[in-house]
């Protein structure tokens, strides 16, 4: 699979496997090694999906080189700490079974808790420090951050000593979040599409569609080939293993200027762009 070179040098393949709601267990073994076994080299977890170690155990028996893989998990709301922020991440390898990680991303600008006074501020310096002493010490190759707005990244580069790699945030088509994508852009920092069908809400609209039908393509792979074409990562995410490899016949679309704007316009879709500071977490 191709790649995008982050910030910091680092290849990450365009593609990522999304695992949120595929539940522990069986689902989340399955499902990541058909996705291993479709193609995928690009697994994207974080600990509150609670799957961390089935993905684990499906990469351990994948067989593929570790080199070849990119795995990325995420610190979820409850960590404030430096110290936390090191214990959250030694936790989650050791419930992957890796010993590096490829990506790991602050998953929520702005915990519930932390919204008087901007105490969100200090946590997210505090717990950027650990991430950046971490990939320091050798054991990240990358660091981003997930959900954060134009306001979320200037607060954490008043004090970061490295810009994020990535943000991970909600885009689809009827998705688009300009000024959050104006700004990562601006400041060289590759977003990743979460939510790349909607959540599935793509695959009801006739707009969508019309147009998957003018390519001869499903609905999800225009969506993809939509994210890619606008140089974001998307982070499609099945646990249906027929899905999961058609999914990726994605890569021999190519969408002319009058589709990728009509994908980027489409309306109808319930579930927008989430604000993470009014969310109830
Ligand atoms: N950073 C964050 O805060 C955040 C938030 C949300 C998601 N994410 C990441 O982004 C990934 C993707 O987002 P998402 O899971 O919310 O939504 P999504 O990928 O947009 O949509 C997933 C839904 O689409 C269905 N689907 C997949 N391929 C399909 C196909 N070819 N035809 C019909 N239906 C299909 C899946 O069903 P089946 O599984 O039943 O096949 C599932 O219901 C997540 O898994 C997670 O890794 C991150």
């Amino acid at each position: 699979m191709k790649e995008y070179l982050l910030n910091n040098g680092v290849g990450i393949p365009v593609l990522g496997f999304g695992t949120w709601k595929a539940k522990d267990g069986e689902e989340a073994y399955q499902a990541t090694l058909a996705a291993l076994k479709a193609g995928y080299r690009h697994i994207d977890t974080a600990a509150i999906y609670k799957n961390e170690e089935s993905v684990g155990r499906a990469i351990k028996d994948s067989g593929i080189p570790r080199e070849e893989l990119f795995i990325t998990t995420k610190l979820w709301n409850d960590i404030h700490t430096y110290e936390e922020a090191q214990e959250a991440f030694a936790a989650s390898m050791k419930r992957l079974g890796l010993d590096y990680l490829d990506l790991y991303l602050i998953h929520w600008p702005n915990p519930k808790s932390l919204r008087e006074n901007d105490a969100w501020k200090k946590r997210n310096a505090e717990v950027w420090r650990a991430m950046e002493d971490l990939y320091n010490a050798g054991k990240i190759r990358a660091i981003g951050v997930s959900n954060f707005l134009p306001h979320h990244l200037e607060a954490l580069l008043e004090t970061a000593r490295m810009t994020p790699a990535v943000n991970q945030i909600r885009l689809a088509p009827g998705v688009y979040q300009a000024e959050a994508v104006d700004f990562c852009r601006e400041h060289d920092i590759l977003l990743e599409a979460w939510g790349p069908f909607g959540q599935g809400e793509l695959f009801q609209n006739p707009d969508v569609q019309a147009v998957a039908d003018k390519y001869g393509k499903t609905i999800a792979q225009v969506a993809l080939a939509w994210s890619l074409q606008e140089g974001f990562l998307p982070l499609p995410k099945s646990v249906t293993p027929s899905r999961i490899a058609s999914n990726l016949e994605c890569f021999d679309i190519e969408l002319d200027t009058a589709d990728l704007e009509v994908l980027k316009n489409i309306s109808g879709l319930a579930g927008g762009a989430p604000n993470p500071d009014a969310m109830d977490f």
